[in-house]
């Protein structure tokens, strides 16, 4: 099982097939046998590919009931009651986006949701989860991709509701493609002899993210900034160094390349790899990390 758990090896911007669906297959299955839905709610599940014996005991609704349900809610929709405890709010899976993702089209991988249980996100109230085994964080990614697709057939059946020409299969289909990974960024190696230039990547760091991170990295820079419902959200302060995706560089690698869906944060489609470096180490060293 523990090839599950690893990222996925694709060249580097290569994009991918749409629709490919294989991904998550296996999820599909498993969420299809153990949570009573609608049936006509899981029209686009593909049920090809990989399938794992799994005893009911495994089951992916059970694991999230047990392990997850306290913060992230019964439904999944993040009103859990331990959250009153946190300073940062449990992800509603329903409707808002996944936010650390390692593809362009702001939809994570399964490698990224299982990275998101088994560590945890540090400085995010999200805890590691090193008691489940690489099969139980599999089927909990599956089951926790699974509420989010039926969530934004949900929203989609709303959106069409005065188009009668758009049939509930269109929609599972649409929900389906929006949330399977296009363009996967496997993080580059850095260039032979590249070293971080701090005035280059200060340069950098004012033309791209200083108006909302402010010109020193504290957060200053946006004004009333905003999340995907409208919801106030803090610009991060970059010199905590409190980075929730991770503080190594390649994380911040694919932080800054792939953006941080649901909030303000843009994907960076114009910049080198070398430039997206120096940024990388321009963050750091706000932080005072080097
Ligand atoms: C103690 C509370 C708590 C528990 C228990 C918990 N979570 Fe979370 N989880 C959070 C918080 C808070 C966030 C938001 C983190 C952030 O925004 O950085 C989060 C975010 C997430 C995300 C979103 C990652 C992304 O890319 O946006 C996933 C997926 C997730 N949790 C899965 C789970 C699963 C699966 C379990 C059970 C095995 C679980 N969580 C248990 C608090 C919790
Ligand atoms: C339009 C506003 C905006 C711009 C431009 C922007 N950011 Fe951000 N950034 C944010 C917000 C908002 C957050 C916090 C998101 C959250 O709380 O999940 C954030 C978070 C971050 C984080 C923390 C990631 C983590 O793992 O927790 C880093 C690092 C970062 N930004 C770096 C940059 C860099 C480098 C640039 C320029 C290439 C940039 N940002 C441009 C709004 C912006």
């Amino acid at each position: 099982m523990r090839i599950l758990a690893e990222a996925p090896e694709h060249k580097a911007n290569r994009p991918m097939p749409r629709r490919s669906g294989a991904r998550w297959s296996l999820g599909c299955k498993a969420v299809l046998g153990l949570v009573t839905l609608p049936a006509f709610l899981l029209g686009s599940c593909k049920m090809s590919g990989p399938v794992v014996p799994m005893p009911p005991s495994e089951s992916g609704a059970d694991l999230f009931a047990a392990h997850c349900a306290a913060c992230h809610g019964s439904t999944g929709a993040g009103e859990g009651p331990a959250r009153i405890a946190l300073e940062v709010r449990p992800r509603d899976f329903r409707t808002e986006s996944f936010r650390y993702v390692s593809t362009m089209n702001y939809t994570p991988t399964q490698a990224d949701l299982v990275q998101t249980i088994r560590s945890g996100r540090r400085h995010g109230d999200m805890p590691a989860h090193p008691q489940l085994t690489d099969q139980e964080v599999v089927l909990l990614a599956a089951y926790i991709h699974e509420i989010a697709r039926l969530g934004l057939v949900e929203r989609l059946t709303k959106d069409f509701a005065d188009d009668p020409t758009t049939t509930l299969e269109e929609i599972n289909e649409i929900a389906g493609e929006r949330l399977t990974p296009d363009e996967i960024i496997v993080v580059p190696e850095l260039a032979a002899g590249f070293r971080p230039n701090t005035s280059v990547g200060r340069e950098l760091y004012v033309a791209a993210c200083a108006s909302c991170h402010g010109p020193t990295g504290r957060g200053d820079g946006l004004e009333k900034p905003e999340d995907e419902h409208g919801n106030p959200i803090a610009v991060r302060d970059l010199t905590l160094g409190a980075f929730r995706g991770g503080t190594s560089p390649k994380e911040l690698f694919k932080r800054i390349r792939c953006g941080i869906p649901g909030t303000p944060m843009p994907s960076q489609y114009g910049l080198t790899d070398e430039e997206i470096w120096e940024l990388v180490y321009y963050s750091r060293f706000l932080a005072g990390m080097r």
